[in-house]
Formats: C-alpha cells, structure tokens, sequence
C-alpha cells in the first residue's frame, strides 16, 4: 500500500485521541522549540504534524511563520477546521516528505516527532535530508523525535527504525552540528509506554 493511502485509512476511521501517538499537548516539543527559537518570527514547520495540537500551541504562543505539512489531507483538514480563523495564518503542505519541495520556502527550525522513523528505506532517508539540507537556513535547527533504542519496533502496523544519538546524527552527516538530546517516555492512550529520543542538531 502506498504511504498516503495507509495514512489517509488511518485518519479517516479513528479518533484523533485514539492513535498511539496521540497526546494532548507535544510538551517536550513545544518546550525545546522555545528554547531553541524564542523569537516569535522564527520561520517553523511541523512536519508530519497528523491531528497533533503543536500548531494550535506555536500559534498561542505568539508564532508568527509556522508551517505545517503531513501526507494525508484528511489530518490537515481535520487540524485546520479545529484552528478555525487561526488556520489562515499557517502555511500548510499535503505531500510526501521525501519527495516534496518547500520552493524558495526556508526555515529557522524543522520539527518532526515520528516520522522519519517509518523511512526504512536509505534513499527515502537520503532524499529526506536532503530536503533538509535545501529547506534549513544556515544556523537554523532540526529538531528530531523518533522511537528511542527501546522503543517500539512497529508504529500503526509499520515497521520502523529505532536510533539513538549517535545513529541518528549519523543520517543527518557532519553537516549537522549535534546540539543535545534526551529520551523521553511516551504514554499512549492504550495504557502502553513507548520510548523516544529527542535530538537537535544545527545546521
Ligand atoms: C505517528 S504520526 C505523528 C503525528 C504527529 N507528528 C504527532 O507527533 O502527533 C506520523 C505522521 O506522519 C505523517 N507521515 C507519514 N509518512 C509521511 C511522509 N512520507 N511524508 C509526510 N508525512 C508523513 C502521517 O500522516 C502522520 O500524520
């Protein structure tokens, strides 16, 4: 099955709050972006941000070019019908990730909580890099969440990659300037704890 046609599935029969990734607020994602771009101008964007609430959260709190992209429109629409008005104030994509262009579009800061670890295949982790590279300003920051060493080995019935510090920073390539990170643990609606690792880098 093509990736979008197992997402658009998943974001058409279930609840925002009943997949495993849900949580109300993206706490650790929402807090390292503050502290990595305070500046309310600082150019944002969300990728693979489904139904999650980050947008909503950047926008009270004053973010003014935030982005968002995902590969179903189910769960962009989903997400802009819940902003309402606020929904004209973000830009947002409906594309694949590794085969995407932002155009002249850069950004001081590219998030993305669990995505790129369903890229099991290296050219699809190439091109998403890639795009990184074209689509982050000199100095800018990626921000990276995926499923830690001990995390889990499928996510909504996909296989996944698991990485560390040292692997993740690996994909990314001497490029990228490794700024910290720290696991976290997610608990799923499900009652399940998954692990994650949060890394950021400079590009
Ligand atoms: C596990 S969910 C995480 C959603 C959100 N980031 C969060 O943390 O709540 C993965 C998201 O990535 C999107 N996605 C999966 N593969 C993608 C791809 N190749 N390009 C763009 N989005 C993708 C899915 O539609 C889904 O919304």
């Amino acid at each position: 099955m093509h990736p979008s046609d197992h997402w658009e599935n998943v974001y058409r029969n279930k609840s925002f709050d009943a997949v495993s990734w849900y949580a109300p607020h993206l706490g650790e994602s929402l807090r390292l972006i503050q502290e990595l771009c305070p500046d309310a101008n600082a150019s944002i964007i969300d990728i693979g941000g489904g139904e999650s609430t980050l947008v909503d959260d950047l926008l009270h709190r004053q973010y003014v070019d935030v982005s968002v992209l995902d590969i179903s429109s189910t769960a962009i629409d989903f997400t802009r019908q819940r902003l309402g008005p606020l929904a004209q104030e973000v830009t947002w994509h409906v594309g694949d990730i590794t085969q995407h262009d932002f155009g002249d579009q850069r950004f001081d800061l590219w998030h993305d909580r669990a995505v790129f670890h369903f890229l099991t295949d290296p050219a699809a982790r190439q091109a998403y890099v890639e795009l990184v590279r074209r689509s982050v300003r000199p100095g800018g920051y990626v921000l990276m969440a995926t499923f830690g060493p001990d995390g889990p080995l499928q996510c909504s019935g996909l296989d996944v990659v698991r990485y560390d510090d040292q692997s993740l920073h690996h994909e990314f390539g001497e490029g990228f300037q490794m700024m910290g990170s720290q696991l976290a643990e997610h608990n799923t609606p499900m009652g399940t704890r998954q692990q994650f690792l949060y890394c950021w880098c400079r590009a």
